[in-house]
């Protein structure tokens, strides 16, 4: 708990985070397979990434190349140390490790490079902050097994991550077991590789396949908690903050109804078992969760230690059945809110709603918070003297650090720590762009793939330095 109540507490974990194929790159470099995300397109402004089968000879994958940070992670973890981060959040490509999924020996040459990168990480004081599957499972797993769907999925995590864990464990204390668990039921794809046969039952694919993410995940935390008893394992949610769009106690129930359907992720992850309302709504259309007899135990022997989530925006929705969305959203859309401007991608920036989300989890579980993705998707302009002064995006920034300290001095929320979205350009998860910036760090490259690579300071790279030199006292 905080000791002193006006400032973010010693040891707050400011840092950024990325995730393995938006920036890696060297997709098939050192034996590394194929990964859903490999076989992802670059789509534009608004217009969602498609999939394709497999790997198409002269198609552009933006994560082919990506920022090449597979190559280039030496110095740009220079630059996040000359920032003062004191955690950096990245994910690790199971592909590297296990190229197949199936594979029940290791990939040396995967390890090696995550030996090296945390090396590097250790090397400044920077803490590693782990996603284990970070929307870029191995595609062998999604043609062999239909991925999720299949129970065996389980023992295949379960192996990666005993060997991360047992590799990793005196240089990673913090990971995360599946990065936005809860969009299984918005695009199975990209968390879970679920694609859909004719006619089946989507809901029940989706709920079937993330039961076995919930059994995965509980027997990563007690196997972590095995291996070192020192880590810290959290689960990972996209957190839509939803208003009703009126007082109408019709909207409220509906937009409760709609935060329900998320929170039922991280109930299970960290109450350890299924809520009413779930068990209700599934038999209430005959929605068949197949359980073995041990599930119970494994749920509640693997409880998480903290909640890792990403806030980006709220939404707004009502209760009129043919409610159609007027903007979008990460991942989710919903109505215009008038109170709020959106962002170039329809994304309504909330500040305060931070603030509420990290209320409204704190008081419903009582364990630490970690926001481990904030931040705002927007066209970098490069001035003449090769400048960026991205304004836009510390205001953003400032905005949200500002709530987020209300919430931990006023509020009372246990917060570990902050680690802004794609804290170095990298490629965009949901439409593949370049063009869609979040970083301190500009990389020159463009939506089509053409660019140097080369890395350059933003005018929030310098602003950011100084919200961690003085641990979140000057804004
Ligand atoms: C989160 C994902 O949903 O949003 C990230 O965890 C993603 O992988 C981020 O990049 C921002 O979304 P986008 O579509 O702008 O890349």
């Amino acid at each position: 708990m905080n000791n002193n109540i006006n400032q973010f507490p010693e040891g707050f974990l400011w840092g950024g985070a990325v995730a393995a194929n938006q920036c890696e790159g060297a997709w098939n470099a050192d034996g590394k397979g194929v990964s859903i995300a490999d076989v992802g397109t670059a789509g534009a402004v608004d217009k969602q990434r498609e999939y394709t089968d497999v790997v198409v000879e002269g198609t552009y994958y933006p994560s082919h190349e990506a920022i090449d940070f597979f190559h280039r992670y030496k110095d740009d973890i220079a630059l996040f140390a000359e920032m003062g981060f004191k955690c950096f959040r990245t994910s690790i490509a199971w592909t590297r490790i296990f190229p197949n999924g199936d594979e029940t020996e290791p990939n040396e040459e995967g390890l090696k490079f995550y030996d090296n990168l945390f090396d590097e990480c250790i090397k400044y004081g920077i803490e590693p902050v782990v996603t284990i599957s970070h929307y870029e499972m191995p595609y062998g797993l999604v043609e062999k097994y239909g991925a999720w769907r299949d129970r065996k999925l389980v023992d295949f995590y379960l192996n990666y991550c005993k060997v991360i864990f047992t590799r990793y464990k005196n240089k990673v204390k913090y990971w995360m077991t599946f990065n936005e668990i809860n969009v299984i039921s918005i695009n199975p794809f990209r968390p879970a590789g679920i694609k859909f046969k004719d006619n089946e039952n989507k809901e029940q694919v989706c709920y079937q396949a993330a039961h076995h993410q919930f059994i995965a995940s509980a027997k990563a935390v007690k196997l972590g908690h095995e291996i070192n008893p020192d880590f810290k394992i959290g689960c990972m949610i996209l957190y839509p903050l939803i208003y009703p769009e009126t007082c109408n106690p019709k909207d409220v129930q509906v937009a409760n109804e709609a935060m329900n359907k998320h929170y039922f992720f991280s109930d299970v992850q960290v109450r350890g078992y299924y809520p009413n309302y779930m068990t209700r709504y599934f038999e209430i259309n005959n929605i068949n969760i197949k359980m073995e007899a041990e599930d119970e135990e494994i749920l509640r022997d693997g409880c998480v230690d903290y909640i890792g989530f990403s806030y980006y925006m709220s939404l707004v929705i009502n209760s009129k059945p043919e409610q159609e969305n007027t903007t979008s959203g990460n991942v989710l859309g919903g109505l215009k809110n008038p109170y709020l401007i959106a962002s170039d991608w329809g994304w309504q920036v909330d500040p305060e709603g931070l603030r509420i989300s990290l209320n409204n989890l704190y008081d419903r579980y009582q364990i630490p918070l970690f926001v481990v993705e904030n931040g705002l998707g927007a066209v970098d302009k490069i001035e003449e003297d090769g400048s960026i002064n991205d304004d836009f995006r510390i205001d953003y920034l400032r905005r949200h650090i500002t709530e987020m300290k209300k919430a931990v001095t006023i509020d009372g929320v246990d917060l570990m720590g902050y680690t802004p979205w794609g804290c170095i350009d990298l490629i965009s998860a949901g439409t593949g762009e370049m063009k869609k910036r979040y970083g301190f760090i500009y990389v020159d490259k463009d939506n089509e793939g053409n660019g140097t690579l080369e890395r350059s300071r933003k005018k929030s790279f310098h602003w950011y330095k100084k919200v961690i030199e003085s641990n979140g006292e000057e804004l």
